[in-house]
């Protein structure tokens, strides 16, 4: 087992709390183009817990995804480690995997993080950095001006 996964398993209680909250979060989704309504719960080291939507836009390629609506607010609040962040699309049984850039941007800070989804009546949870294989990972600006 690698360093990266030495951190627990996520218990049932949880799991299924952090959906519940997507689900709740998923009621303010704004989504008149696509229709397809999203909701995020993300579970923060510290143990608060910040929801997400999916944020469209009349300009399409401005839509936001709620896993990434639901990092901003964290980070804005002073969040920067996380534990598991749940997504619901509309149909609360299925399955709704994040896009690559939200795999960019949930692995910029917990790639060790639980990405946890509905699975029929239950649900299933990945690693978000298996779900990145070859992120792109800030080693790769060494030399190139990072700074943080
Ligand atoms: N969407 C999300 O918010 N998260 C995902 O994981 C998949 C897609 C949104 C983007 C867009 O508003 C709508 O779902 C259809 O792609």
């Amino acid at each position: 087992m690698s360093e990266i996964e030495n951190t627990p398993a996520l218990d049932e209680e949880t799991a299924r709390s952090l959906l519940a909250r997507a689900r709740e979060a998923r009621l303010n989704a704004y989504a008149p183009y696509s229709n397809f309504q999203v909701g995020a719960a993300l579970l923060a080291k510290d143990g608060r817990i910040f929801p997400g939507v999916n944020v469209e836009n009349v300009s399409y390629g401005l839509c936001n995804c709620a896993e990434r609506v639901a990092v901003g607010r964290a980070v804005a609040e002073g969040a920067r480690e996380f534990i598991a962040i749940a997504v619901v699309g509309p149909e609360d049984n299925v399955s709704c995997s994040p896009c690559g850039a939200c795999r960019q941007v949930l692995h910029e800070f917990s790639p060790e993080m639980w990405l946890v989804t509905p699975d029929g009546e239950g649900w299933t949870a990945d690693r978000v950095h298996d779900l990145l294989p070859g992120a792109f990972v800030p080693a790769r600006l060494a030399g190139h001006g990072r700074t943080v």
